[in-house]
């Protein structure tokens, strides 16, 4: 099978890398891609963006599966260009995709289906704004309707910042606060058929101890020992199925990625938000675990059928990524600094261990691997508990050299029973 994945964070890198073992996977194509993904997959320029490219791209390679990684090109429409040419794609509609693009839209799905979520008002006045931060108090949970690449969601005791940010969106969703462990649970999705993965957990404060501002995700792991065994069925039955039942039931058909941000509060398991596509850092910790061929689950999915597709298999190990952020991300990020260990890791640090490319470039002029975006680097272990796949983990890093960079020190930690 010949596979083209559209995007080039850690994500794709961890999506690439796990195609590359594919024994199913006869060619590999990425783009854009990055450093990384460049030693595993052929890369290509492309407009992400422009469905018409992106589907000429996916003719010329003569793909047999395109994936489309990252949210903005699926709600660009850019799968609906693909699989328009007859083409079999990795991702929803973009229709579909409003799930994720939507904040609104999800919260109508939501209480469509009966899934239990925070309840919240939509407000597009400055008086709507005000009754909305009264009725829930603090803690206010604040969100831009839109997509914001994670940084569209404010968590303040402080009304002034909540109110600051609410008149600086256009459209803006005020929610009732969710206390409790955040857990990440994605399932693959035909439109019909849900399979879900395995749960992991995200860390998404800038600094250790969940201080500092939200970002993208600075590390995850995989299992959860700390969860409720029942977790996944319980979430399969209360939201996944519902939720692509009811887009089913509208005539959007959502097929692809379908991630459940959830809250395990004292009052039972309620949604955060949903995303249309993998996680990350989630994805590199899930896919560390996943024994099945990936491809052959994607085309399952993007064939309509993982109704006949058999159970998916695990690794017993655990598994932990450490994201290596720039400086002053997640502010605008210092970019262009030289990256320096990458082949001590990948020579001195194997078995478990490996460094996926989030925001890296070759230069150019020097053939150097150099920083260029926010998050960086994504260290990626696994070991028999979450201890060894921690200190395999952190062990890499400490290989690695990237000035000015800054990463959480204490991912999966207190699952690992370390504080
Ligand atoms: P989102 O972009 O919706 O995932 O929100 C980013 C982060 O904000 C989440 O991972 C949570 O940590 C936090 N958050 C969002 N909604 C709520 C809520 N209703 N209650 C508490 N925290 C929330
Ligand atoms: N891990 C958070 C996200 O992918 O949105």
């Amino acid at each position: 099978m010949k596979v083209l994945v559209i995007g080039g964070g850690a994500r794709e890198h961890a999506l690439c890398r796990s195609l590359s073992l594919d024994p199913d996977v006869t060619a590999l194509h990425c783009a854009p891609g990055n450093a990384g993904i460049a030693e595993v997959a052929e890369l290509h320029t492309v407009d992400a963006l422009d469905g018409a490219a992106v589907a000429g791209l996916a003719r010329r390679l003569e793909a047999d599966l395109v994936v489309v990684g990252p949210e903005a090109p699926l709600v660009a429409g850019v799968a609906d260009a693909v699989r328009e040419l007859g083409v079999p794609v990795f991702g929803p509609s973009a229709r579909a995709a409003e799930l994720e693009g939507s904040k609104a839209f999800a919260k109508d799905v939501m209480a469509a289906a009966g899934v239990p979520t925070a309840r919240s008002y939509l407000c597009t006045t400055p008086e709507e704004i005000d009754e909305a931060l009264d009725a829930f108090g603090a803690p206010y949970v604040v969100k831009d309707d839109g997509l914001a690449a994670g940084k569209g969601v404010v968590v303040t005791e402080d009304v002034e910042a909540a109110r600051a940010h609410a008149l600086a969106c256009d459209r803006v969703v005020i929610e009732e606060f969710l206390d409790g462990p955040e857990v990440s649970l994605f399932a693959v999705t035909d439109g019909e058929t849900v399979v879900p993965l395995q749960p992991a957990q995200d860390f998404k404060r800038a600094h250790d101890a969940d201080q500092g501002p939200n970002t993208g995700g600075m590390g995850a792991y995989s299992p959860l020992p700390w969860a409720d065994p029942k977790l996944v069925d319980e979430v399969m039955r209360t939201v996944l199925q519902p939720t692509v039942d009811e887009l089913r039931r509208r005539g959007t058909p959502f097929s692809g990625l379908l991630y459940a941000g959830l809250a395990i509060t004292s009052r039972g398991v309620r949604v955060i938000e949903f995303n249309a596509r993998f996680g990350d850092p989630e994805t590199q910790v899930v896919l560390a675990r996943l024994r099945t061929p990936l491809s052959a689950l994607l085309r399952a999915a993007a064939t309509g059928t993982l109704a006949s597709l058999p159970p998916l298999r695990w690794s017993d190990d655990a598994a932990v990524t450490v994201v290596v952020a720039a400086h002053n991300y997640p502010g605008t990020p210092r970019t262009g600094d030289p990256i320096g260990g990458l082949t001590e890791v990948a020579e001195k640090d194997a078995p478990g261990a490996y460094v996926l490319h989030a925001g890296t470039k070759k230069d150019a002029a020097t053939g150097e691997v150099v920083s260029a975006g926010g998050r960086v680097l994504s260290v990626t272990a696994t070991g028999g508990d979450l201890a060894a796949a921690r200190e395999r983990a952190y062990r890499a890093l400490g290989r690695l050299t990237l000035d000015g960079s800054h990463h959480r020190t204490d991912i999966a930690a207190r699952a690992a029973g370390e504080s």
